[in-house]
């Protein structure tokens, strides 16, 4: 399969559109990540998304619109609370699991009663819905396993010739998948930390629970309250280790290794006598957030036999990306 790139203009969004509409699957940009869409009212073209990706089967998708009148299409009994949360947060990245309505293929959610939805804040992709008319169903646009994709660059690496378009567009601004929360439990559950936090949150949830899996691994046969968060994720193929300590320690465990490389904060750098990538300062936890996938896959190109990661505080937006390098890891980490 060639797969067609589209540029981020009215000419590509249409030709995407048009692509969409008759079954076909494509990648399009969001502030979170770059998404794989296609329609959420196509049991077939879903099914290729999950083969693209080599996703596992009983992990269901989120679905993608451009305003609260879709929304009534894709979800129903939808609360005052769940109002209130789309009202504050969105477009932007903040999912919300309601409970399905029929319109939506069964095969979006797997089986489940309920349904994940989100408005995104990139005019592109809100523009994409609109055109082509369907709510979109969309996981990250990367092999799964691997880290998300933030650029298109890194689409193309993992899905050049396995789906049939790419919107090229610029590099997400968020960097962390969407954060979701599911209003289908009493009390409300936070399944998967991002841009959006906890914090921000329980303004509006006060008894919102952080579900267990957020920042330890389940344990054989445990049942997951959102199937993604069982899987090993996000992993380079460079072996990678998270590390929690201040900076000279950091710094003198990780000289001391042979054949490693680290992921640091800009505190660190002088200290430092491996090979380093650095993802910012370490207050910024935003940079940090929009660089961490990026530095995840260039820690492939190092040559180096294990990367050591400075762990990031878990709390604001430093809560996601501790999420995602503990799965990156494998949950591999060292408390010095
Ligand atoms: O920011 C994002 O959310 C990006 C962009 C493209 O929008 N999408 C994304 O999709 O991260 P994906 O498929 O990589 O992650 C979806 C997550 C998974 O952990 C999945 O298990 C969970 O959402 N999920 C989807 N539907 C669910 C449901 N009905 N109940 C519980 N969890 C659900
Ligand atoms: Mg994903």
């Amino acid at each position: 399969m060639i797969t067609a790139r589209l540029s981020d203009n009215k000419q590509g969004i249409e030709q995407a559109a048009e692509i969409l509409k008759s079954g076909g699957i494509v990648a399009i940009p969001t502030e979170t990540v770059y998404g794989l869409a296609a329609s959420a009212y196509n049991d077939n073209a879903i099914s290729k998304v999950f083969t693209a990706k080599g996703r596992p089967q009983d992990n269901p998708l989120i679905v993608h619109i451009d305003g609260m009148e879709m929304l009534s299409d894709v979800a129903v009994d939808v609360s005052e609370e769940a109002k209130i949360l789309a009202s504050s947060f969105w477009p932007g990245p903040l999912t919300l699991v309601l409970k399905k309505s029929d319109k939506i293929a069964d095969s979006v959610s797997r089986g489940l009663p309920t349904v994940a939805v989100r408005m995104p804040s990139n005019e592109v992709a809100r523009s994409i819905i609109t055109v082509s008319g369907l709510p979109l169903a969309a996981p990250s646009a990367n092999i799964s396993g691997s880290p998300s994709p933030t650029k298109a660059s890194h689409v193309i690496d993992d899905l050049d010739g396995r789906i049939d378009g790419i919107v090229i567009s610029g590099e997400a601004s968020v960097g962390v998948e969407s954060t979701v929360v599911t209003l289908a439990t009493n009390p409300p559950r936070l399944l998967r930390p991002g841009f959006v936090t906890a914090e921000e949150l329980k303004e509006f949830l006060p008894n919102l629970v952080i579900d267990k899996a957020v920042l330890s691994e389940l344990s054989e046969g445990e049942k997951a309250s959102s199937p993604g968060m069982k899987y090993k994720h996000y992993a380079p193929k460079t072996d990678i280790v998270l590390v929690e300590g201040e900076s000279g320690a950091f710094a003198e465990f990780v000289n001391s290794q042979e054949d490693v490389a680290a992921i640091i904060f800009r505190e660190d750098e002088e200290k430092m006598r491996v090979p380093t990538l650095c993802y910012g300062s370490k207050e910024d936890r935003k940079g940090q957030a929009q660089r961490v996938f990026s530095l995840l896959r260039d820690a492939d190109n190092l040559g180096v036999s294990k990367v050591y990661v400075h762990a990031p505080e878990k709390r604001g937006i430093g809560l996601a990306v501790y999420n995602r390098l503990i799965r990156a890891a494998a949950f591999k980490v060292i408390k010095l």
